[in-house]
């Protein structure tokens, strides 16, 4: 998981200071820590030597093409300090507030769970949780912070305090982009 992250990380890291994701599943998380772990110089290391053992054991045209495209990252992007990538278990809909050692945030992208595969977890509408997390996310949205929140063409998507400045449709999914109303005042 953490694959949006992952590629924003490769696209545009340059324009990036640090990346941190967080989920209520701890599997998810361990996916996700595999594939931002790609986003340092020391993840990507490995998984190109990881690469280079399948090609010798499998001789297989997808691991070559794999090992070129790492190649490839490696040397045409920017990667970044392991403290830099961060990953934390949270439940967005909880009774928890987000750490206190989270710095304040300017982009906030995150991806409605739908469908069969991805479920809420908590009790309750899609609606009420959005509202829930966006909550308990105000306090740490800096003076210039956009939240992008992609969801299903059913989910409602309600947001007191938050403007929605843009909303788009990208393939199946709806994208709307929220800012704080006490930054636009
Ligand atoms: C559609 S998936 C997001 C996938 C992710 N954007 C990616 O790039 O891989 C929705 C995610 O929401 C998580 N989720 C469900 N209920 C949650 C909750 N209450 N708090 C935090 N995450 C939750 C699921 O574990 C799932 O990983």
């Amino acid at each position: 998981m953490a694959y949006s992250f992952t590629v924003i990380g490769f696209l545009h890291g340059t324009e990036i200071e640090s990346i941190t994701g967080s989920d209520s599943g701890s599997r998810m998380l361990e996916f996700a820590r595999k594939n931002l772990s790609l986003l340092t110089t020391s993840g990507l290391s490995k998984r190109i030597e990881e690469l280079k053992r399948f090609v010798q054991e499998y001789k297989k045209q997808s691991h070559k093409e794999a090992l070129e495209s790492a190649y490839r990252l490696q040397s045409k992007t920017r990667s970044f300090e392991t403290n830099q990538i961060q990953c934390f278990q949270f439940n967005a809909v909880g009774d928890e507030e987000l750490p206190k050692s989270l710095p304040e945030v300017d982009m906030v992208i995150t991806d409605l769970p739908y469908g069969k595969l991805a479920r809420w977890e908590g009790r309750g509408t899609d609606e009420s949780y959005v509202e829930r997390f966006l909550e308990k996310l105000e306090p740490k949205l800096g003076p210039v912070s956009v939240t992008a929140i992609i969801h299903d063409k059913k989910q409602r998507i309600s947001h007191s305090g938050y403007k929605a400045i843009r909303s788009f449709a990208l393939g199946k999914r709806r994208i709307v982009l929220l800012e704080l109303e006490r930054n636009l005042a």
